[in-house]
């Protein structure tokens, strides 16, 4: 019985799928052809649809100013001007340079230069580079208001943190629909612990946390895109304690930037999906004893401030082309 089973199988095999087989070329080949015409048909949806896109590549397109903060890392910044001078919607290019005794030497300027030609070259556009000097090296500094910036928008960005183009240009489109809030790419928490009575009632929340939770009440300004307009706030009008408490403790501008413009909108930042990239090495952030000082910060700020300002979020902005199916 068994020996016949087996020894059956294979014919009852063969003779059922030789005839698919044979036919087989034939069934492929159109098969193959009707995916491809399937392919082919949804990429062309659009234009078969009539669901053109209207672009305004024009004057009248709204831009925004790329301020790079640096601390004396000429090839970062090299590499940080070389790139944000092809993205689209740039408008110029202002770079904060906090040591006036080191002036960039002539090499490095004259490379920033040649790399903002080439990208203007090669749009309608012509993208402006300028290097504020700054006297001292203050965290405050990267704050100072600028002169006759043309833009209503600021990205404010680390030398060390490359944004891609197309993430970039969404953010901004996420900022033109909410011109007051920050609109950034690197959340962070404050973690409230409760009972008033204790010393210390905010700690800070870092990259796990938010990743866990999902939750979310400051974007960072290492890399983010705000209203020009906080820069004087935060300059002139935000109170003098907390800019002291900036330079003294040389940490937390980027927090009290969140608690300034927190405090203004009464609403959270937003967060932008989007791939980031930080080239330089390790930071600020990977010193120890780092989320200690930012829990330090939050408390003083909240104390100044006379209560929390920050609100909390779970929104995730992201490109809805690259998240269709869901
Ligand atoms: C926060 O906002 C309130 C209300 O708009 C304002 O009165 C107060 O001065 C602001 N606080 C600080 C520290 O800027």
């Amino acid at each position: 019985m068994v020996t016949n089973m087996m020894r059956g199988a294979p014919y009852r095999w063969r003779y059922r799928y030789i005839p698919w087989l044979f036919g087989g070329r034939v069934r492929i080949m159109m098969g193959l052809c009707a995916v491809l015409a399937f392919i082919v048909l949804l990429a062309h949806i659009s234009s078969i649809m009539g669901w053109h896109r209207h672009t305004h590549e024009g004057n009248n397109q709204e831009r925004f100013t790329v301020l790079v903060n640096t601390w004396r890392r000429p090839d970062l910044l090299k590499k940080s001007v070389q790139h944000y001078s092809r993205c689209s919607n740039v408008d110029s290019i202002r770079v904060v340079w906090s040591e006036s005794r080191e002036p960039p030497s002539d090499h490095l300027l004259s490379a920033l230069q040649a790399s903002v030609k080439k990208a203007s070259a090669k749009s309608s556009h012509v993208i402006e580079l300028k290097i504020d000097m700054h006297q001292e090296d203050n965290l405050n500094t990267r704050f100072q208001p600028l002169n006759d910036l043309p833009t209503e928008a600021i990205f404010s960005v680390d030398d060390d943190v490359l944004v891609p183009c197309d993430t970039l240009k969404l953010a901004f489109t996420v900022w033109l629909s909410a011109r007051d809030n920050m609109v950034g790419f690197v959340p962070r928490m404050h973690w409230s612990h409760g009972e008033e009575s204790a010393l210390q009632k905010y700690t800070y929340g870092g990259w796990w946390s938010v990743w866990w939770t999902g939750t979310y009440s400051m974007v960072l300004s290492k890399c983010a895109l705000f209203h020009m307009k906080y820069l004087d706030i935060y300059t002139n009008h935000m109170p003098a304690q907390i800019r002291d408490y900036v330079t003294s403790k040389r940490n937390c501008e980027d927090i009290a930037m969140s608690f300034l413009v927190a405090n203004i909108t009464r609403a959270p930042p937003i967060w932008v999906k989007g791939k980031i990239f930080e080239i330089g090495s390790s930071g600020i952030s990977s010193l120890s004893g780092h989320s200690k000082h930012r829990s330090a910060c939050l408390n003083a700020f909240a104390d100044i401030y006379g209560h929390m300002p920050l609100i909390p979020s779970n929104l995730k902005a992201v490109d809805a082309r690259t998240a269709w199916i869901w």
